[in-house]
């Protein structure tokens, strides 16, 4: 399905049209329309109340004489309180009604639905990215007739503004967001792989392939070589698992100096190992990749918007799993940085692979690092599905990152690093420990991780609860949702922007 932008003035043989209307606005809409019939149709439609400007309202009427044409109408809310993620919704809501119509081609008069608060190129880009991630599918492991959608009918939307000047920048913000989109799809087919298929040995295989399709530096270090660089800690939680570790290394090199270093989570299975975990819901382990995926995914639009910044991405990835070769409880291993930890559950076994790669991300002396991993329950616990949980030692890094947030829906919110939590880690016999207490356990393993990170400005980003969905919700299917690639590739064409 194709998405294009073009000129109001210039006629279209789409089939169906979509307008918004705001709260209290219904009786001017019919003025969106140039056709003088469907303007003055609509008009009579507002008087009579047939629709309403309600914020998730959606009207959908065919040409009067014309049963092949449609009109639709979407209701956008309160004016005041409207922004781009209304706009995501609504095209995922979009595209879904199109299909559900058997609709072929569309016109969105995108007049009507930016100018409060949202720009054109924003406005576009969040329909893009909405009518792309709702169209996502994960159905490669299901035969033909047991997939349960229909397929789809639509061919094609055009995003119709009214001025020359919007034109160029609508055309070129629908390229960039697709290209962005597209990568976070990247991102949750990995995610949504299943573990027996997603092994540490295949992410590294489409990494490397990803790299080579868009023209990314790319190192893969097999087992021998983790090995050799004394990695204990990655290979403490591998050693359960007959399939080897591996540690992905993705280099996009769009400026000279510092890079930042991107870090995900790379567990393609976490059964906890050891302390094994209770089987309801274990299944949904085999996200416990999707932070790792999420840096692949960030690598990949950077690479193809050809990113004006320095970037190195770091997963560290292998399986948590019981077996006769684990860590015990109780063992004692020595991370690539040298510390020792004592790991008293193994299933704490996120803070042990990253702790290597935070400690390795040195070598590039980073202007910032920057982790993403679906880290802990207990942040699951404190914030649900709405947002992530944001740790870190620099608060101009932070704040920028909680602003890409806000702008792509991927809400991050702080937690405090006070020393005392830090106090919880300390272990008799080692170092630290690889376990806080019974509370506070994101922020426990957010002090984990910065004894390995050292004096670099930092950015922990806890994803347990965005990183799936058990269920659809708006523009997000049951399955994971790619978190982190918007919100990252935001956060570096701000930088860009900036500087
Ligand atoms: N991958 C899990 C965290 C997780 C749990 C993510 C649920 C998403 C949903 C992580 O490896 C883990 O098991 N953490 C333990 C830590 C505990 C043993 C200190 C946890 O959160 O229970
Ligand atoms: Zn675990
Ligand atoms: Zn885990």
């Amino acid at each position: 399905m194709k998405i294009v932008s073009a000129l109001r003035s210039v006629r279209s043989k789409s089939e169906a049209t979509l307008i918004g209307v705001f709260s209290g606005e219904e009786k001017n809409s019919g003025k969106a329309f140039e056709d003088n019939k469907i303007k003055n149709f609509i008009s009579e439609l507002a008087k009579t109340h047939r629709f309403s400007g309600k914020e998730g309202a959606f009207f959908f009427s065919p040409v009067p004489g014309d049963a092949k044409r449609g009109v639709l109408i979407a209701g956008l809310g309160d004016k005041k309180k409207f922004n781009a993620e209304k706009l995501r919704r609504l095209g995922s809501a979009l595209f879904a009604k199109l299909n559900g119509l058997s609709f072929e081609s569309a016109r969105v008069e995108l007049d009507t639905l930016v100018g409060s608060g949202v720009s054109y190129a924003d406005g576009a880009a969040a329909l893009v990215e909405g009518i792309r991630l709702k169209e996502y599918r994960f159905d490669f492991h299901k035969s033909k007739d047991k997939k349960e959608e229909k397929p789809e009918t639509l061919k094609e939307i055009v995003l119709a503004v009214r001025d020359k000047k919007a034109l160029d920048s609508v055309s070129k913000e629908i390229a960039v967001a697709q290209t962005i989109v597209e990568s976070a799809n990247v991102a949750r087919r990995l995610g949504d792989e299943p573990a027996n298929v997603m092994t540490p040995r295949r992410l590294a295989e489409e990494a490397r392939k990803m790299a080579r399709e868009v023209g990314l530096k790319c190192q893969i270090l097999d087992e021998k070589q983790i090995r050799a660089l004394k990695m204990g800690a990655l290979l403490g939680v591998a050693q359960g698992s007959k399939e080897p570790p591996r540690f992905i290394i993705l280099e996009h090199h769009g400026a000279s100096g510092k890079p930042i270093v991107l870090v995900g989570k790379g567990i393609t299975f976490d059964s906890g190992g050891i302390s094994l975990k209770p089987p309801q819901g274990m299944d949904l382990m085999r996200y416990d990749m999707c932070g790792g995926a999420a840096v692949i995914g960030i690598l990949r639009a950077a690479a193809k918007l050809k990113l004006k910044q320095h970037l190195i991405g770091l997963v560290p990835t292998c399986e948590n799993l019981p077996s006769e070769t684990p860590t015990r409880p109780g063992d004692i291993h020595t991370t690539y940085l040298g510390k020792t930890v004592e790991v008293l559950n193994t299933d704490a076994e996120g803070r042990l692979i990253l702790s290597d790669a935070l400690a390795y991300a040195h070598k590039y002396k980073p202007r910032a690092i920057i982790d993403m991993a679906t880290l802990t329950g207990a942040c699951v616990a404190t914030f649900g599905d709405q947002c992530m949980g944001m740790m870190g030692n620099d608060p101009a890094l932070l704040k920028n990152i909680q602003k890409a947030g806000y702008e792509t829906g991927e809400r991050c919110w702080e937690l405090p690093m006070w020393q005392e939590y830090g106090d919880m880690i300390k272990s008799d016999f080692a170092d630290l420990k690889n376990i806080g207490g019974k509370y506070a356990g994101t922020i426990t393993a957010g002090k984990f991780l910065e004894v390995f990170v050292g004096d670099y400005p930092w950015c922990h980003l806890d994803i347990a609860g965005v990183a799936w969905r058990e269920s659809p919700a708006y523009y997000t299917k049951a399955g994971a949702t790619g978190v982190g690639v918007r919100l990252m590739v935001r956060y570096l064409r701000n930088l860009t922007k900036r500087s």
